[in-house]
C-alpha cells in the first residue's frame, strides 16, 4: 500500500493528514502555534514556528507510521492564503509574516485602486484591492518599515516558505499568486503592469507552477529530523480555500460549496478565467488544473455563533443550544441577526459595519437568539449564493463542510435558505485532504483529480430544501438585506465609542 501526505497550515495550527490509496485517513497529526496580535488590526506570525511545528509533526507521523516510511510517495501542501513572508539576499525571514487576517491596510487599499484604477484590477488580478491581500502589505512595508523593504529580496506565501525549507526550492502555485494582486490571473503569470505600477522586480516574485506540479524532494537533514524518505516527492499545493474545494470534490461546472468555519465561504467551480463578477466575489484560479473558482467570505460565520454562546451560555452545551434552537420556528419569531462582528467582506466590504439583533421582544429568550444567530449567519452566506445566481449560474445542489455540516438544524436551514439540495460528505477532511488529494494526483495514483475524488469522498446525506421554509426565508432574507443599509451610517458613528472598553 503506498500513501501520501497532506499539510494544510492553517492560522492556529498545522494539520497534516496520511492518507491511504484507498482514500482512507491512516493518521492525523495537529500542531499549533501562537497568532501575534500586538495592535488592533494587526495579526502576525513567526515563519519560524510554521516550520518547528510542522518537522515535529511529521515526526510525529512518521514516529507512530507502522509501514514502510519509503511507501509514502508525496506530500502536498495547503495554506492559509495572502500572508506575505519577505526574504532577504540569504533567504533569511526578515520580519514576521503578516497574516491573512490583518486589516492594517486600508489606506494602502486605496491607494492602490487610486494608483492602476479598479478597470485595471478587475481585468488584472481580477479582484478588487482588499485589506487581505498581499500587495497593500507590501505597500505598508514598503511606507512603514523602508528599511526592512529596502533588504526584501523575494516575497513568499505561508506554504511557500514551509515547502522552501523542506526542499530548498522557492516556487507559487498559481492558486495562492491568485490572492496577491499581483497575478495576471487569465494568462497564469505575474502581471508586468501591475509589477511596474508599483516598483516591483521580477525576481521579487517567486517562479509560478501548477498546484499538482512536483517542486522537488526534501532536504536530507530534513528527511533525518522527520522520519520521511529523502525520495518522497514534494507537490506544490495550494490556496486553503482551492485545496478545500478539492477536498469537496468541487471540480466541474455547477459545483458549488457552502463551508461553516470560523469564517464563511461560499465557493462556486468556474471553468473559464474570462467572467465578469464586478469584484463582487473573489474570483481567482483553482489548484484544479486549468480552472478558476468565485468566491464569497462571510468574515464572522461560526465566530458569531462561538462568540453567541461564550458570551451568553457558555455553560450550555453547543450540541443542546443547537437542538433547542430546532424548536423555534423558520424567522426565530420575528428576531433578525446580522453577523457583522469583524466588519464584513461579500457583499459588503466594509470594516466598520457591526452585527444587529432586530426586532427582540420579550417573548424571545435564548432558543430563539441561537435560532437567529444560526439563520443570520447563513443568510449572509446566501448573500454570494444569490450573486453567484445573479450573474447566471445555477446553483441547485451546495455541498455543506464545516461545523455547520455537524448540526441536522443547520444543514435544514442552509437548504432552505439556499434553496438548494445540501450535501454532507462522510469524507470531510478540510484543506489537508485537497492537498493529500494533489499529492495523489501528482504520484500518478489517479488520471485526474475527479478519478481521485471518485474513490477518496464519499457522501453522507442530501438534506432537501422544504417548499414552505422556502418561501417564508426569501422574504425574511430581503428584510435581512435592508439592515445593512439601514445601520451602516449608525454604525459609522459609533466607531468613536469603540475599543474604548478598559474592562
Ligand atoms: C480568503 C481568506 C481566508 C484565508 C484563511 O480570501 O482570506 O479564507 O485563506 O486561511
Amino acid at each position: 500500500m503506498k500513501y501520501v501526505i497532506g499539510v494544510d497550515l492553517g492560522t492556529s495550527a498545522v494539520k497534516l493528514l496520511l492518507m491511504n490509496q484507498k482514500g482512507q485517513l491512516v493518521q492525523e497529526v495537529a500542531k499549533e502555534y501562537p497568532l501575534m496580535q500586538e495592535k488592533a488590526g494587526h495579526s502576525e506570525q513567526n515563519p519560524e514556528d510554521w516550520v518547528e511545528q510542522a518537522i515535529s509533526g511529521l515526526n510525529e507521523l512518521t514516529d507512530s507510521f507502522t509501514g514502510d516510511v519509503a511507501d509514502i510517495e508525496g506530500i502536498s501542501f495547503s495554506g492559509q492564503m495572502h500572508g506575505l513572508v519577505l526574504l532577504d539576499d540569504y533567504k533569511e525571514v526578515i520580519r514576521p509574516a503578516i497574516l491573512w487576517n490583518d486589516t492594517r491596510t486600508t489606506v494602502e487599499c486605496q491607494e492602490i485602486t487610486e494608483r492602476v484604477g479598479k478597470d485595471k484590477l478587475l481585468q488584472l488580478p481580477k479582484n478588487i484591492a482588499l485589506e487581505g491581500f498581499t500587495l497593500p502589505k507590501m505597500e505598508w512595508v514598503r511606507k512603514h518599515e523602508p528599511e526592512n523593504y529596502e533588504q526584501a529580496k523575494l516575497f513568499l506565501l505561508p506554504k511557500d516558505y514551509l515547502r522552501f525549507r523542506l526542499t530548498g526550492e522557492l516556487h507559487m502555485d498559481y492558486s495562492d499568486a491568485a490572492g496577491t494582486l499581483l497575478l495576471d490571473m487569465e494568462d497564469r503569470s505575474w502581471s508586468k503592469e501591475m509589477c511596474e505600477a508599483f516598483d516591483i522586480q521580477p525576481d521579487f516574485c517567486p517562479p509560478l507552477v501548477p498546484s499538482h506540479a512536483m517542486v522537488g524532494n526534501i532536504k536530507k537533514e530534513i528527511a533525518e529530523q522527520t522520519g520521511l524518505s529523502e525520495q518522497i516527492k514534494v507537490f506544490a499545493g495550494g490556496a486553503d480555500n482551492a485545496c478545500r474545494a478539492i477536498g469537496a470534490g468541487i471540480l466541474e461546472e455547477g459545483e458549488t460549496m457552502a463551508s461553516l468555519g470560523t469564517s464563511g465561504v461560499v465557493l462556486s467551480y468556474e471553468d473559464a478565467g474570462d467572467k465578469s463578477f464586478a469584484g463582487k466575489v473573489h474570483y481567482l484560479n483553482h489548484a484544479a488544473p486549468d480552472a478558476y473558482y468565485t468566491m464569497g467570505v462571510t468574515l464572522a460565520a461560526g465566530y458569531s455563533l462561538s462568540w453567541f454562546k461564550n458570551t451568553f451560555a457558555k455553560d450550555v452545551p453547543f450540541d443542546d443550544l443547537l437542538n433547542k434552537a430546532a424548536d423555534v420556528p423558520v424567522g426565530a419569531n420575528g428576531l433578525l441577526f446580522t453577523p457583522y462582528l469583524v466588519g464584513e467582506r461579500t457583499p459588503h466590504v466594509d470594516s466598520t459595519i457591526r452585527g444587529s439583533f432586530i426586532g427582540i421582544d420579550s417573548s424571545h429568550n435564548m432558543k430563539h437568539f441561537t435560532r437567529a444567530v444560526m439563520e443570520g449567519i447563513t443568510f449572509s452566506l446566501n448573500e454570494s449564493v444569490e450573486i453567484f445566481r445573479e450573474n447566471g449560474k445555477v446553483i441547485d445542489r451546495i455541498i455543506a463542510i464545516g461545523g455547520g455540516a455537524k448540526s441536522d438544524i443547520w444543514l435544514q436551514i442552509q437548504a432552505d435558505i439556499y434553496n438548494a439540495a445540501v450535501i454532507k460528505l462522510s469524507s470531510e477532511q478540510g484543506p489537508g485532504m485537497g492537498a493529500a488529494m494533489l499529492a495523489a494526483y501528482g504520484s500518478g495514483w489517479f488520471s485526474s483529480l475527479q478519478e481521485c475524488a471518485a474513490v477518496f469522498l464519499e457522501k453522507e446525506k442530501t438534506v432537501e430544501p422544504i417548499p414552505e421554509n422556502v418561501e417564508k426565508y426569501k422574504d425574511l432574507f430581503a428584510l435581512y438585506q435592508s439592515i445593512y443599509t439601514s445601520t451602516n451610517q449608525i454604525n459609522k458613528d459609533l466607531m468613536k465609542y469603540r475599543n474604548n472598553d478598559e474592562g
